[in-house]
Formats: C-alpha cells, structure tokens, sequence
C-alpha cells in the first residue's frame, strides 16, 4: 500500500457522495429558518481567544481542554494576540451583534449560520469530530418566553421535514444569575460529603464548574446525581414564570417535549431555558441550545438578552442514514454526445454541441481523451444519460444528429432544432 498523506485525526474530507446529505439538510434548515424570519450571518473562522474563554468559560471542557487557540505572529511593535479556530457559533455571533451596532435593528434581531465548521480537540469517535459543522439560530434583544419556543417550534419544524422520527426534546431551566448561584451553593453542600466516592473528573468540576456534576457519565456517580437537589425547584419567580410560559408555548407549536431537570449543558454562558435534542437511544445530542441573556454584556456590550441553538449537522446525517432516509439524488446527466471516428472536425463539432446544450441548462456530457465510439458509449451507459447524441461525418456534412433513447427507435435532429427537441421533448 503506498503511504499517502492522510488527513489529521478528527478531521473528514467530506465526498461527492456524501453532498446529497448536506445539501438536503441546507435546504431544509434554510427554508425553515427563513420562513421563522431569520437572516443569514457569517462570522470569521477565527477570533480572539477572549471570545470563547469569557463567554463559554474558564472550567469548560471545551475552553480548558478542547480549544484550538496559539499566539499569533508578533506584529511590528511586537505584541501578538492569542487566537482561536472557534469551537462554537454563538459568541462570535454576539460579539458581531455589538460590532455592528445590530442593537439599533428591529429587535429582535435573528441570525442563522449554516454549515459552519467548528473545532474542538475531542477524543475522535463515532458522531465526535475535531472539526464538526452546525446549522445555529440566534435571536438577540428579545426575552419573550414565545422566542424561546418558537426557537425549539423552529427545529422541531426541521426534524419533521427531513422526516426524522423519535426525535426527543428535553428542556429545563437553569434560572438567572440571581437564582443560580444559590442553587450552586445547595448542590455543593450536598456534594461535599460525598466527594470522596466521586470520579476524579467530578472532583475538579467540584471546584471549577460544579453545574456539570450533574453531567457526569460515570457509573459511580449516578445514583449521586439520582437525588441531587434538582435546579428547577430553586428558580426565582420571574424564571418560574417563564419556564411556565415557554411550555405553554411550546403546547401550540404541537413539539413532544419532555422535562429533563438534570440538562445543565456544558457552555457557562446560558441562563432559564436550556434544551437539547437527542435520538431514540437519547445519548446523541442531535443540537443543543438555550438562553443567554447575560453573554453580550460579558463581551462588553448592554444588556441583550439572546437565545439559539447550534444543531450537529455531521450528527443529523448519522441519524438520517440510521432511520434509511435517503436524500434527494442530485439530477442525472440528460444528454451524452459522442462521435463516430476521432477526427478533428466531429470532435469539435462534439464539444460546440455539448458548450451550447450546458449553456441552455442542460446537464450534459462527452468522453475526453479521443477514445473510441465505443468507449465513449460505454460512459453514456454508465453515465446514465437520458438521450445519447451522435455525431459522425454524415451527420456533420448533412446538419442533423442521431439522438438515441432506451428502448426508443434513434431519430435524426436537425443540428439546429438539438436544444427545442430536448426541452420540449421534455415538458412533453
Ligand atoms: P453545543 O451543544 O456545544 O452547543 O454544540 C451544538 C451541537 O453541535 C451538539 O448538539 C452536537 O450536535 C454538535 N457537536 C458538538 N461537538 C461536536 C463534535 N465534536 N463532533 C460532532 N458534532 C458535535 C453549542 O455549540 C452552542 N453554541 C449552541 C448554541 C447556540 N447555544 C445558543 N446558541
């Protein structure tokens, strides 16, 4: 076997074969997203590090242990900044909201990002990529509970299009910062004695960032997370009735949702609403998502409240192929033309039919190479192709083609009336 250069781990060429998949997930997110109102936003692949590290947070694993970020060249004065390959959507999105002074827009203002890639230094897996890449919403400026549902109503909507089923809906919420740091202050109180049982992973987040005790995986700690004080019994008022609002909403978006209070998700940055998605086996996060109505004043702007989500675009195409949806297929090639003998004259006369037949919009093709007729016919089979065209000297001298069908008796076509006879015989 040769020794080619291979991709890094993590990291995947995505094939032709493969684009069915995506374009059909496009399509259906951008016609959705816009039927909700969005815009669409494209925000740099890299940004400084301080984006992430204030608004997802110091204690993140994706901060602390998955960001891809290094001092970049010194400029002429020499200071140099550190930057980052963005593993997340959503504050290069706000930090672009203030940029452009977005707040002085109808509120709220509501962005999507497509196919966006995002990194992250994950132990490489099935569904978990170095480089992964999401469909996200962003609406800013508004906390009406009816956002939040519609944003859910609104992937919901997507899943039901792309005819995905079993698709769960967990939500919860994690309160604001008045509520939060008291419920923190419970749930330490209630790890303390038991810290010595935990996982060495729960004891770091212990310290560091004590919400995603409640995420932990590993068996020893799940009977802890089992009786731990649960969040939303802790809530303040404004956030109990928001909560209570989102749900009755979400009621008339017709979306199945079920109460998960142990949902925290894993970014610092999210305030009352939390939700993710997730497959049958509700281990996939198909998308996650929530509010984060403290973020922009982080990055040093007013208060904007904001919720959106980011959606696993590479996760969406597993659980498509898991459920056998097939995407629809790109449009075969119509019309092959091929010549009789490899004269000069018949292959130019091949490639003027074929330039004028692309021109008008049609998906046609030729064998390059001077191979010989049959070769060339051997391609249109394989190719597919609706109609061949053939061109030899007598077709040429006497300005007409031989068009042939499956299974249909070849007709001879003026050279002149080839494109008419395609479309119309076509709309027939
Ligand atoms: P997140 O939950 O970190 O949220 O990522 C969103 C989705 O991206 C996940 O649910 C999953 O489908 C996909 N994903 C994440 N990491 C990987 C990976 N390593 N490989 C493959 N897919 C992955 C965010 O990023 C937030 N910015 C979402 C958001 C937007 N919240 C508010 N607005």
């Amino acid at each position: 076997m040769p020794e080619y250069m291979r991709a890094l781990q993590g990291f995947k060429d995505i094939l032709p074969e493969e684009q069915p998949y995506w374009r059909f997930i496009e399509e259906t997110a951008t016609q959705v997203a816009q039927l909700y109102g969005y815009r669409r936003i494209e925000t740099p692949l890299i940004e400084e590090t301080a984006v992430f590290r204030k608004t997802v947070g110091e204690g993140t694993d994706i901060v602390d242990r998955e960001m891809y970020n290094f001092d970049d060249k010194p400029d002429k004065e020499g200071h140099s900044i550190n930057i980052a390959l963005r593993p997340e959507g959503t504050a290069g999105v706000v930090r672009a909201y203030l940029e452009h002074g977005m707040s002085r827009h109808q509120l709220p203002v509501k962005l999507y990002y497509l196919s966006v890639p995002m990194f992250r230094r994950d132990r490489p897996q099935a569904g978990r990529y170095r480089e992964h890449h999401q469909f996200g919403c962003e609406a800013l400026g508004e906390s009406d509970p009816a956002i939040d549902a519609e944003m859910i109503g609104l992937l919901y909507q997507i899943y039901t299009q792309l005819g995905l089923k079993h698709i769960r809906v967990n939500i919860n919420s994690i309160g604001d910062s008045n509520s939060r740091p008291k419920y923190i202050n419970i749930l330490k109180a209630y790890y303390e004695p038991l810290l010595d049982s935990c996982c060495n992973d729960c004891k770091v987040r212990f310290h560091k960032n004590p919400l995603r005790l409640l995420d932990c995986k590993e068996p020893q700690d799940q009977e802890k997370i089992a009786n731990a004080p649960k969040i939303v019994d802790y809530l303040d008022e404004a956030s109990k009735e928001h909560f209570a609002a989102v749900k009755r909403y979400l009621d008339m978006y017709g979306v199945p949702y079920s109460m998960d209070p142990l949902l925290v998700r894993g970014l610092d940055y999210y305030t009352r609403t939390v939700f993710e998605f997730t497959n049958e086996s509700n281990k996939t996060a198909l998308n996650g998502g929530g509010r984060y109505d403290g973020l922009a004043e982080i990055l040093g702007g007013e208060a904007t409240p904001g919720i959106g989500f980011g959606m696993g675009m590479e996760r969406i195409i597993l659980e498509l192929k898991r459920q056998s949806i097939t995407p629809p297929a790109e449009p075969p090639t119509q019309v092959f033309v091929a010549y009789l003998a490899r004269t000069t004259e018949l292959k130019d006369a091949t490639v003027q039919l074929v330039a004028e037949l692309r021109h008008a919009g049609i998906k046609a093709d030729m064998g390059y190479g001077d191979r010989s007729f049959k070769a060339q016919m051997k391609r249109a089979s394989s190719s597919n192709a609706e109609y061949a065209i053939i061109i030899g000297e007598n077709e040429l001298t006497n300005g007409f083609v031989t068009i042939r069908r499956a299974e249909v008796e070849a007709v001879e076509v003026k050279r002149s009336e080839v494109i008419a006879y395609i479309t119309g015989d076509d709309e027939k």
